[in-house]
């Protein structure tokens, strides 16, 4: 018998997320419930007596079942929240995750005028995410978004129209820089940096969802650090700066890398974790 009211709903769909091994399925029931029914989840909560329609349950028992399978909700509902704003996420852009909002915040703190006219490149731009959410917050600022795959560009692209800026950003389908002509005053980069062998202990909804070229940094994680290390140099104005996005641990091994430019002066910033999640290399002004 499928569920009549909010709450028994609820109940089951915790169930059988449980079932399934989910982290935290009662918070999960409540996400997918309330997106099944088209109310808020602290509406669901509210009205838990309400009942619901076949469709609705319908709807519920769709969900439930590609969640059971360890779908990610971010493909499930089509969409992810980052900076506060709604991206739309496919099978072929990773999912964005908060982890990276630390590389969006070094870069602002780095702009003092949000005002400035300012260029922004953002290498491997999967959905958007960083190169968008930099130029909702830099009116003036115009960018670029490169992605090897043809797929990731049109989800980006998609993005940037569906937040109201493809007319200051340009998608661009290439190999890192090898594409990219002229200077930037902020490069960055959140490149695929899992090494190969342990790709196979993450979780499914990583392992069996996320694109591997997301993924994937080589044999020890690092192997795009070092091509985009190599040449990104001479697509940074004097005085601009280089931000990736780094692992757990490599932050060290990232930073001797860019120190091996003299150009560079190098530092990291932690995220909310403590965990140092960016380095920053500013091309000296003389
Ligand atoms: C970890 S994802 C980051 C996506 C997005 N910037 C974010 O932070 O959510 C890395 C991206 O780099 C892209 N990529 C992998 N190899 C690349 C290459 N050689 N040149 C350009 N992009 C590449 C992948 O397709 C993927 O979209």
């Amino acid at each position: 018998m499928p569920p009549t009211t909010l709450a028994a709903a609820l109940d089951d769909v915790e169930a059988r997320l449980k079932e399934a091994a989910i982290e935290d399925p009662r918070f999960e029931s409540r996400v997918l419930v309330a997106r099944a029914v088209g109310l808020s989840v602290g509406e669901v909560l509210f009205y838990s007596r309400r009942p619901i329609s076949p469709a609705e349950a319908s709807q519920i028992a769709r969900y439930t079942e590609e969640r059971s399978k360890r779908r990610p909700v971010s493909h499930i509902f089509g969409e992810k929240e980052f900076w506060s704003l709604t991206f739309e996420v496919t099978p072929d852009v990773l999912t964005p995750r908060p982890d990276t909002e630390t590389l969006v915040e070094a870069a602002l703190e780095l702009i003092p005028d949000r005002d400035r006219t300012l260029s922004v490149l953002d290498l491997g731009v999967g959905s958007g995410c960083i190169l968008i959410s930099l130029l909702t917050e830099l009116p003036q600022a115009y960018g670029v978004g490169v992605d090897i795959d043809f797929d990731a560009c049109l989800v980006a692209r998609r993005n940037a129209v569906r937040l109201g800026l493809d007319n200051r950003s340009a998608i661009i389908q290439g190999d890192w820089i090898s594409a990219i002509g002229g200077k930037f005053d902020l490069v960055l980069s959140n490149p695929p940096y899992i090494p190969i062998g342990e790709i196979e202990t993450l979780e499914p909804e990583v392992r069996d969802y996320e694109p591997r070229l997301a993924l994937s940094g080589g044999r020890d994680g690092l192997d795009c650090y070092k091509r985009i290390l190599t040449g990104v140099g001479t697509v940074i104005r004097p005085g601009g700066s280089l931000l990736l996005e780094v692992g757990s641990g490599q932050a060290p091994l990232v930073s001797a890398m860019a120190r091996q430019n003299p150009l560079f002066r190098v530092k990291t910033t932690t995220d909310l974790g403590k965990v140092e999640r960016c380095v920053l290399a500013t091309v000296i002004d003389h």
